[in-house]
């Protein structure tokens, strides 16, 4: 009998304070207005009932969407979450409101460690320390100028990546794209930053130690258990520490002209992205300390690999399989540079079908479902969205994938073809930055945050893809032929990773 009394006490107090927390909980109506969304626990809000699906976030977000609408809430324990995922919705706030939604969230710990401070560009609110940093980013980094001057670190390291395709092909009949294309792009972003050449081995060290700390620090959902911060610290600091050894060995070369075994300054001394550092003093403060200097080289690596080895696996997933596509792009590039001769980085440009393909990749495949969280400047009052309110700090994550998927924007949204790009093609008038027209897909974002490198990301898709179908003819490996599965790891990737048949052209 005492049991039913507890029983029935513990029952009907876990429904009082359900009850309570729906009616105080910040999601779904209430005094904030916010958008609505699936009612949640209290104090864990929806994030258990997150977690216990046990599946990546985008997917989750995919059903949501189709309930809750273009604009809705999530209470991930103590954090807001305000997910957006419709064209128009997205254009207005980027583009049309730009500077108000243009800042980042205060509260994500585990980024915050990995920022320092938030002395990086993707995490600095926005202010003259963000204003400062990407300015600094855009005309060291990707400014054509820059771009064209830094044209040789590309030629090198394409060259030893068709010489690494043919020696693996060789030794185990097939070639591992993602692996190869990782190392590759890595390999440049190491030289652009710090003017050094690496020896293979060293970039394949720093950059598995990266990708561990990319992984974690990405899902959204680990911000939001501060255990796993415990984890997080030690390999970060591995990271880290691998980084902190070249900024000094750069440092030492800039100011000391010292030289470090292992490592051959290539570049002379204010021709790397971190020889600008140095002498930096950001949003009206002083020089830049060592951590900070590791923190925004590490950004430049961190943001730029992934994104651009997954776009080149995708694509090369639709080369493998439709061997249409391949022979319409090899044609193209035998037209322009001859049977023998070298693709070089004015060539791609002159390409429309390569250039289609890879539109196509970005559409069908972008690297990253959702952009960067953003948020309305915290010192500001809420502002209003899609006729809801959104609060200043809140997390407004843009589900950006959405709009490519969107049947109502794309014919046969689920199909890869190039061709949409071209003349008379639903795609023909789309631009990669979401300036022109209607925004029909933004794998860049769009706006004030919009990624300051996507022209040099385009630049290395393009000229590694246009290499690779030069020199070789990709087939499907029998032995473990492609799968489409998509799954998330930092960036959406392909679960099995591609493999392939490679044949000297
Ligand atoms: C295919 C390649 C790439 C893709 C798809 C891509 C995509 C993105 C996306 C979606 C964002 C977030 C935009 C937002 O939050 O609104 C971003 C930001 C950023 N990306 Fe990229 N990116 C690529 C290549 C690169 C490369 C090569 C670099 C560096 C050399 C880079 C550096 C950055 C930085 C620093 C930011 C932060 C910008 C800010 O907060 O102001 N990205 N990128």
């Amino acid at each position: 009998m005492e049991l039913t009394v507890d029983l029935l006490i513990l029952i009907s107090s876990l429904v009082f304070l359900r009850l309570w927390w729906r009616h105080w909980s910040k999601t779904g109506g209430g005094p904030k207005n916010l958008p609505p969304g699936p009612p949640g626990w209290p104090l864990v809000g929806n994030l258990f009932q997150i977690i216990l699906q046990r599946r990546p976030f985008i997917f989750v977000v995919r059903d949501l969407r189709a309930k809750y609408g273009p604009i809705f809430t999530l209470q991930m324990g103590q954090r807001t979450m305000i997910i957006v995922t419709d064209s128009a919705l997205i254009h207005e706030a980027l583009v049309q409101r730009g500077p108000t939604f243009a800042s980042r969230p205060r509260d994500s710990p585990i980024r915050l460690v990995f920022s320092m401070g938030k002395c990086a560009i993707n995490s600095a609110e926005y202010g003259p320390l963000w204003r400062a940093l990407r300015r600094n980013f855009v005309s060291e980094l990707v400014s054509p100028a820059r771009i064209r001057q830094c044209g040789w670190i590309r030629k090198w390291a394409v060259q030893n990546h068709m010489k690494r395709l043919a020696d693996e092909s060789f030794r185990n009949n097939v070639v591992h794209v993602m692996r190869n294309t990782r190392l590759t792009v890595c390999s440049i972003l190491i030289c652009l930053c710090f003017g050094a050449r690496i020896p293979e081995e060293k970039i394949l060290e720093i950059e598995s130690v990266l990708k561990e700390v990319m992984m974690m620090t990405t899902p959204k959902l680990s911000d939001f258990l501060p255990v796993l911060g415990v984890v997080l610290r030690k390999q970060m600091k591995e990271a880290k520490e691998l980084r902190r050894k070249q900024v000094r060995a750069r440092r030492g070369f800039v100011e000391r002209g010292e030289k470090v075994d292992g490592l051959e300054m290539v570049s002379p001394v204010g021709a790397a992205y971190m020889d600008s550092l140095i002498g930096l003093r950001p949003g009206n403060r002083g020089p830049l300390g060592e951590e900070e200097i590791v923190t925004l080289v590490s950004e430049v690596i961190s943001a730029g690999t992934d994104t651009s080895a997954t776009s080149i696996e995708w694509a090369l997933l639709h080369v493998v399989q439709d061997q249409s596509i391949q022979e319409r792009m090899y044609k193209e590039i035998v037209d322009r540079v001859g049977k023998n001769g070298a693709v070089n980085e004015d060539d791609v440009e002159e390409m429309p079908y390569l250039t289609a393909v890879v539109k196509e990749t970005f559409r069908r495949h972008p690297p990253s479902h959702f952009l960067l969280s953003h948020a309305v400047a915290a010192e500001g009052a809420a502002v209003e969205l899609g006729g809801y309110g959104v609060p200043a700090g809140v997390h407004v994550e843009f589900y950006t994938a959405w709009v490519t998927e969107d049947p109502a924007m794309w014919k046969e949204p689920g199909e890869f073809r190039p061709e949409r790009f071209l003349e008379g093609g639903d795609g023909a008038d789309v631009d990669l930055t979401g300036t022109r027209g209607v925004l029909k897909m933004m794998p860049f974002g769009a706006g004030r945050r919009i990624c300051p490198a996507w022209s040099l990301g385009v630049l290395h898709v393009k000229l590694l893809l246009a290499r690779m179908v030069h020199g070789f003819r990709w087939l499907p490996d029998p032995t473990s032929p492609p799968d489409p599965t998509e799954t998330f790891a930092f960036t959406v990737v392909m679960k099995n990773p591609l493999k392939a048949v490679i044949l000297p052209r």
